[in-house]
């Protein structure tokens, strides 16, 4: 794996344990803080000294799992447990405990906390729950094979697929990745083709010209129903399509915020988004790059698409991107008279792990049957390659998950000595 790509616990704190703490004691939470930020695992996104506050934090920072002291001021620590689990069921509450008697043990397994962590409690103990906890959440969100128990709520990735340049292999890409996470990882997976003003995701898939983006215009992105409605599914691979206007009159319709609020209430029943766009850096594709949790970033072995990329990554440092949100990847490897993959590498300044091989024969014909490659040649080094980066991907995202979702069957109940109330 890319030393450049970010492991779980990297500073800038993907694949981390986001924590929120809330206890209304200083000296306390503190101490906690203290605890947790000494773990390379855990970020700490914020503290909070009031139930209103958690509450508030909670809904802006999604964290994965909230420490909630049991005396909370404003509403202690169970009423606020319960208010979360209607805000965000995907969170997990370990409820701190100065006092532990029957009645605390009661209205906390009530009000839906996971842990109950009495007060004093051991650096080591503390952090042994909270990744117990935290095992438990991941193992939840993965799919089962039953498809049994989805949760209700997840923050899905977002993954853009984008060049300054056209014709570097975007929709190629973007298309068999979104079949490739459907079909070997058994993720759901959405597929929004926002390449305007004509998209070729449709063509690519063989779909019928029904619905598209068009469908939410006046509606507007964050209408959950509508978006369901606007999705037609790939059948043979199950991925979830949104294509592009099938009437180029119509495009001038669709505005960033549209795609990027729908893209948005996409990752809520999604665990992947993938996004196609077209090669440019308009009021439409910003809205999403801002929005993408990764952007693959195409490019092909010559001077115009190498100069593209660097004035693209150029374009992200002033956007205050986190470096790893770009993940540069190129396709078309060996073509010939192409310029080195090291000296593209080079004049980049970034590592290039991610290629995809040339083969004009199987890509073409790919397109023209209608039939993405992931389906008709799996075994092509083209889909193989396309297929590693889907591991990649979501092992960057659901690291404690990627092995056994790799494994395939693995399943299973997790050890989890520690909980005492066994939900989701
Ligand atoms: N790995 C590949 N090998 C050979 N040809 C490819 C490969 N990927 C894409 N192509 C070809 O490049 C052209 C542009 O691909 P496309 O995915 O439409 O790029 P973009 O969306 O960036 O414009 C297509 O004709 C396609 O056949
Ligand atoms: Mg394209």
């Amino acid at each position: 794996m890319s030393e450049r790509w970010p492991a779980a616990g990297a500073a800038d704190g993907r694949g981390a344990i986001r924590v929120l703490v809330a206890h209304g004691e200083d000296a306390a939470r503190d101490d906690i803080v203290a605890i947790l930020r000494a773990s390379a695992r855990i970020e700490v996104v914020g503290v909070a000294r009031s139930g209103d506050t958690t509450i508030a934090l909670a809904r802006k920072l999604t964290p994965d799992i909230l420490l909630i002291d049991d005396g909370l001021p404003g509403g202690g620590g169970a009423d606020t447990t319960e208010r979360l689990g209607a805000l965000l069921p995907a969170a997990a509450v370990i409820l701190l405990a100065s006092t532990l008697s029957a009645d605390t043990l009661q209205r906390a397994m009530r009000a839906g906390a996971r842990q109950i962590v009495p007060l004093p409690v051991a650096p080591g103990e503390l952090l042994e729950t909270i990744g117990q906890v935290h095992e438990a959440l991941v193992a939840r969100r993965a799919p089962t094979p039953a498809h049994a128990g989805r949760p209700a709520a997840l923050a899905g990735q977002i993954v853009v697929v984008f060049s300054l340049k056209g014709g570097v292999g975007c929709t190629t890409v973007a298309t068999n990745l979104a079949v490739a996470i459907r079909q070997e990882m058994g993720l759901r997976v959405a597929l929004v083709d926002a390449s305007l003003p004509i998209g070729d995701v449709g063509a690519l898939l063989d779909l019928p010209s029904t619905t598209s983006v068009t469908d939410l215009v006046g509606l507007g992105g964050d209408d959950a129903a509508a978006v369901e409605d606007a999705l037609l599914t790939h059948a043979r691979s199950g991925v979830r399509v949104l294509q592009a206007p099938h009437r180029v009159e119509l495009a001038e319709t669709i505005t960033g915020d549209l795609l990027r609020r729908t893209v948005e209430t996409l990752r809520a029943h999604h665990e992947f988004v993938v996004v196609d766009t077209h090669a440019a850096l308009d009021e439409r594709v910003l809205p999403l790059l801002e929005t993408a949790d990764t952007i693959l970033l195409a490019l092909t072995q010559d001077m115009a698409a190498l100069r593209s990329a660097t004035v693209f990554l150029r374009i992200v440092e002033l956007l205050g991107y986190p470096a790893g949100k770009v993940l540069p990847i190129v396709t078309r490897v060996g073509i010939a008279g192409g310029i080195s993959t090291p000296e593209m590498a080079e004049a980049l300044g970034r590592p290039l792990d991610r290629l995809i091989p040339t083969d004009e024969r199987a890509v073409v014909r790919a397109i023209n049957e209608g039939t993405p490659l992931m389906l008709s040649g799996r075994q092509t080094p083209v889909a193989t390659a396309i297929v590693d980066l889907a591991r990649y991907l979501v092992a960057a995202t659901y690291p404690d998950a990627v092995a056994p979702l790799l494994m395939a069957q693995g399943g299973g109940a997790r050890r989890g000595p520690l909980a005492l109330f066994a939900r989701g």
